[in-house]
């Protein structure tokens, strides 16, 4: 409370106290700038006419100090002027003497709550840029490095659109939040939008919203994702999948930055930060004509290339360590590193699924394994376990992310359908281990004809003898029999 009106002073003091607040009373300009400089308090009083430097001065030197303090300016009736240019210069409000202390007291809570709530704001700010900042990118590379120096440039600028590209797995998602995360629309909504995720119909009212009546059960008009988006990122993913009726009204949006809701005729205009990313050949896509080429052009303002992971070697290792240090956790083991094969299996393997293929591995490791150091072989799987002989194609590959195949034969990611003919899961020796073990060609296999296989295979080993095989295949001896008629072996 600053005020050279030893009443003023005193009766402000006395309503404030009543309410639970610590009040400071100083009587010139002076005086506050030099406690604020020491201690910044939630809300100051302000009188403007005072004895030595005026309260607008002491506005301005105190905001200098600290910019987000809530300042509410006292006044004389007749100064109601410069109670307005004070507004300007960022007090939270004012009121003119005589007031009404009851006033003066919802004055107070008022400023108090928002300086509360901005506080909170604040805080999940800078929890959002822990969680979600650069520092996640783990890599020593200068080809990564080169990356995210420009992604930090791109964070401070303005709003520059960004096309990122770059394989399956080499952490583009990861990039777009941390440009998010660290900008200053880190407090506005990240929005990520799959474009191969939904119909064109379906995708067009999500995203620009609907007014009321645009169709039968629209009782109510609906905001969109690009107006939620407001003062945010929007982030499209795989835009090189989004069908080229939607692309030309993409591109609308992103020249304009406006749009109109599903059965509106207002256009709208946001504030947004797009970010479009893909694992295609964008420019191969506009050659062939699957992608327009002007709104190619519009999205490639600041291209940023990922490089994959084997063209980054450096960064094998402590990633390989990141992982292991972190789901290590996740899992709660507490493994301390790799064995010496497995290290040098990682260094050299090609990583076609990338980054995400390398933590899945480890992941796969850590829980399947038993020895206390992790041992894991990219080109198959898990290591120390006897392959079965398997058809021919399926060999060499682990986990390959969805687009990293162009050249390989085999496709397999965590959640492919296990092929193991027969093999009951549960009582196999070989346990959660199989699918590890086996991967699904990319031009896909006919079940019964592994299966088949198996159980051929499985006699062959045994000479012939009926129960042995089935022991092998996880099967009883009458169940292996069953199978054996069905498939005109008996
Ligand atoms: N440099 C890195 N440091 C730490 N983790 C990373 C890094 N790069 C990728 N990852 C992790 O790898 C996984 C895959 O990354 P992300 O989802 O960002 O890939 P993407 O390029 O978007 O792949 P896709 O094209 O398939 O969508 C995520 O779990 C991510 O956290
Ligand atoms: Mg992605």
């Amino acid at each position: 409370m600053v005020d050279d009106e030893r009443m003023i002073r005193w009766s402000i003091q006395q309503a404030l106290s009543k309410d639970g607040h610590s009040v400071a009373a100083v009587e010139t300009g002076e005086e506050a700038v030099a406690q604020a400089s020491d201690e910044m308090p939630d809300l100051v009083f302000l009188d403007i006419t005072l004895p030595g430097i005026d309260g607008v001065e002491v506005l301005r030197r105190l905001k200098s100090i600290e910019p987000s303090v809530s300042v509410v300016m006292v006044t004389a009736t007749d100064d109601v002027k410069t109670a307005v240019e004070a507004m300007r210069l960022g007090a939270y409000d004012y009121v003119s003497k005589p007031f009404d202390l009851d006033r003066l007291r919802v004055i107070a809570q008022n400023a108090l709550d928002r300086h509360d709530l901005r506080q909170e704001v604040e805080f999940h700010r800078k929890e959002s840029v822990k969680k979600y900042g650069f520092h996640r990118i783990v890599g020593v590379s200068k080809r990564l490095s080169d990356v995210v120096e420009i992604a930090r440039k791109v964070a401070r600028s303005e709003a520059a659109t960004v096309l990122l590209q770059g394989e399956s797995g080499t952490g583009k998602d990861l990039l777009a939040q941390a440009i998010h995360y660290e900008s200053r629309r880190a407090n506005r909504p990240f929005i990520p939008i799959n474009c191969t995720a939904l119909p064109t119909e379906l995708l067009e009212s999500e995203l620009m919203g609907h007014e009321k009546g645009a169709f039968t059960d629209a009782k109510a008009g609906k905001k969109g994702l690009f107006e939620v988006a407001d003062g945010g990122t929007i982030y499209l993913d795989e835009i090189g999948d989004m069908k080229v009726d939607l692309q030309a009204k993409m591109l609308r949006f992103i020249e304009t930055k406006t749009f109109k809701r599903v059965g509106g005729h207002r256009d709208i205009e946001v504030d947004v930060r797009i970010i479009a990313a893909t694992n295609k050949d964008l420019p191969g896509a506009v050659r062939s004509g699957a992608f327009r080429e002007d709104l190619f052009y519009r999205l490639n303002v600041i291209p940023i290339e990922m490089p994959a992971l084997r063209e980054r070697r450096e960064d094998i290792l402590p990633l390989a360590d990141h992982f292991l240090a972190l789901l290590n956790h996740d899992v709660k083991r507490e493994v301390p590193g790799f064995t010496p094969e497995t290290l040098s299996a990682l260094r050299e393997y090609d990583w076609p699924g990338n980054v995400r293929e390398m933590r899945n591995l480890i992941e796969r490791g850590l829980i399947l394994g038993e020895g206390e150091y992790l041992e894991i072989r990219p080109s198959s799987g898990l290591a120390g376990r006897q392959s079965p002989k398997v058809p021919a194609n399926t060999e060499g590959g682990m986990d390959r992310g969805a687009a990293g195949t162009a050249a390989g034969t085999t496709v397999g990611t965590t959640d492919t359908e296990t092929v193991g003919a027969g093999v009951d899961p549960h009582t196999g020796a070989t346990g959660g281990g199989i699918a590890a073990m086996f991967t699904l060609p990319s031009r896909g296999v006919v079940l019964e004809e592994v299966e088949r296989s198996f159980i051929v295979q499985a006699l062959e080993m045994q000479g012939g003898n009926q129960t042995k095989a089935a022991e092998l295949l996880g099967l009883t001896r009458d169940a292996l029999r069953y199978r054996m008629k069905k498939f005109e072996l008996l």
